[in-house]
């Protein structure tokens, strides 16, 4: 880059309705502060508390350069230790996943237990105090039982959502999943050209041929508007069909931003898979297919589209300016039995050749932003959530 402008610079010269300049992608210090305001502070999804059924049950986070324990304490409670040893630093669990009764660390082997207290330093001073060092920790907040962390030393309050979206979680019985599977898909581009890209579906028909033969938001605007009115018209829906929007910029002062709405799918699909077939049993308390999926995100890196019969969780982070990795969660009801209610290459296909579709696009994206000839250019109207993002974006980095 000729010329690196400041963040201030770079804030200054953004002209609503147009993407990013070069720079919010390419100046380090760009960075530092995403990293400081946006991931060191709104919510994140870690999980699902069943991932960690058993008492001692532990698997670890990255986001950015932190490392967390997410651990199911002796007491039944979910936590977020950071992994971060109080001697002199050393990661205290190396293991990905599994079972602990205690964490030692593998430098002078300092202990700590499931909640993070301090319970052996070798042959420190009498006076050393193990109270003053456990480990630190992030907040964790169940929704549903999603597991969500916060690095904030306040976190923003998730109350608003709990209380909205009570009524989709009971519907469809989100204390009754299970993980059936997560897969981490790298892409090397920054980690805002993979939120941008999904936050419209101005590239779902020219980029994504299998999911756009299922959702009908992939349609022209005035077909889905159409399609949409009748679907509200006719749905007698078991599952909420009125749209919450607090979503980025919109978001109440103090409270995490979140979003809820329910969309039809294309004639007689009835779930997102080949052919739109089903793929698990239905979830919670449905009796039948409805022909539509629900979605909604919390915070700024999390998303969830919800079918009938299972939900796709989506997850955002940052590895460096110029990586980032997208975690797919797929859930399914809880005692959905694999190899007999569910196989798990039919239920994750269709979002398995998305996110491959989407790396491609997002990586031809990034080369384009790397040129000296690229400049921001003038979104659609099918780009709207793209601007709601960008506008708290830019307010988030101030
Ligand atoms: S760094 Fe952990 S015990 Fe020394
Ligand atoms: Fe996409």
């Amino acid at each position: 880059m000729a010329n690196i402008k400041s963040i201030s610079e770079l804030l200054n010269d953004y002209q609503n309705g147009y993407s990013l300049e070069q720079g919010f992608y390419k100046n380090p210090d760009i960075y530092k502060r995403e990293i400081k305001n946006i991931f060191h502070k709104n919510w994140i999804l870690a999980g699902h508390t069943s991932q960690i059924p058993e008492l001692g049950d532990i698997f670890l986070m990255d986001v950015a350069n932190e490392s967390l324990i997410i651990t199911r304490t002796k007491k039944g409670e979910v936590k977020a230790l950071i992994n971060v040893c109080r001697h002199r630093g050393s990661h205290v669990c190396l293991e990905r996943k599994g079972n602990a009764k205690a964490f030692t660390c593998p430098y002078h082997a300092w202990s700590y237990d499931l909640e993070g207290k301090l319970i052996a330093a070798r042959y420190m001073q009498d006076d050393f105090d193990k109270t003053e060092n456990g480990l630190h920790q992030a907040h964790v907040e169940l929704a549903g039982n999603l597991i969500f962390i916060s690095l904030a030393k306040e976190p923003l309050s998730l109350s608003e959502m709990q209380n909205d979206l009570k009524d989709v979680f009971e519907q469809f019985g989100f204390n009754n999943m299970k993980l059936a599977q997560q897969k981490t898909y790298p892409i090397k581009a920054n980690w805002k050209l993979a939120v941008e890209n999904y936050q419209e579906c101005y590239h779902c028909a020219p980029s994504h041929k299998d999911f756009a033969k299922i959702h009908a938001m992939a349609l022209n605007p005035a077909i889905f508007a159409k399609k949409k009115q009748d679907f509200l018209k006719k749905s007698k829906s078991h599952i909420r069909t009125s749209p919450s929007s607090f979503y980025f910029d919109l978001a109440n002062e103090g409270q995490e931003g979140f979003q809820y709405d329910r969309n039809p799918l294309i004639n007689d699909m009835r779930s997102g898979s080949a052919g739109g077939k089903p793929v698990a049993p239905l979830l919670g308390h449905m009796p039948e297919y409805e022909n539509a999926a629900s979605e909604f995100m919390v915070g700024p890196v999390t998303f969830f589209l919800i079918y009938d019969d299972h939900m796709l969780g989506y997850r955002f982070l940052p590895t460096s300016l110029d990586e980032c990795v997208c975690d797919l969660f797929w859930f399914v009801r809880d005692d959905a039995v694999e190899g007999k209610d569910y196989d798990l290459e039919t239920l994750t296909w269709l979002w398995h050749v998305t996110i491959l579709d989407d790396e491609k696009i997002i990586l031809n994206n990034k080369k384009g932003v790397d040129s000296d000839f690229y400049g921001p250019g003038k979104f659609s109207t099918m780009e709207s959530m793209e601007q709601h993002f960008l506008t708290w974006y830019l307010s988030a980095i101030k």
